[in-house]
């Protein structure tokens, strides 16, 4: 049996990759200027796997008796390139610290399934912290 806890924080992921599949999108929509190209194609790829990371939560979620949340948290566009890039690694940052709880909660229950697809997805967000923060290294 999965504990509400566990259930909780699943939503509480769900309605954070949700937040940042649709932030990133319209970074990516309202990008501009020279620096901008690498980085604005960039965003729609990471946009789209936030999607499919918030797809996968929301399968398991599901599957193990909760209702997937339609609500993402609050989203932050920011206005300048570097105002963005800056959000987006909090965020990503963010995210390492709240999955990391996941796979531990997720053991301690014996879930081992949970845990699984949340090792996997930490490696994204790790991979996507590295990314935005090597282009706030260059917007300098
Ligand atoms: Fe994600
Ligand atoms: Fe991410």
């Amino acid at each position: 049996m999965t504990s509400k806890k566990l259930l909780d924080i699943l939503n509480e992921s769900i309605a954070r990759e949700l937040q940042v599949a649709i932030q990133y999108m319209w970074q990516h929509v309202q990008w501009s200027g020279v620096k901008g190209f690498a980085v604005q194609d960039e965003l729609e790829k990471i946009a789209i796997t936030e999607m499919k990371h918030a797809e996968k939560i929301a399968e398991r979620l599901f599957y193990l008796g909760g209702i997937p949340t339609t609500k993402p948290n609050p989203i932050n566009v920011g206005k300048s390139l570097k105002q963005m890039i800056a959000q987006d690694i909090k965020d990503e940052a963010n995210a390492i610290t709240l999955y990391k709880q996941v796979i531990e909660m997720a053991e301690k229950e014996g879930d081992t399934t949970t845990a699984f697809i949340f090792r996997e997805i930490l490696e994204d967000e790790e991979d996507h912290h590295d990314t935005f923060t090597t282009m706030l290294e260059d917007l300098r």
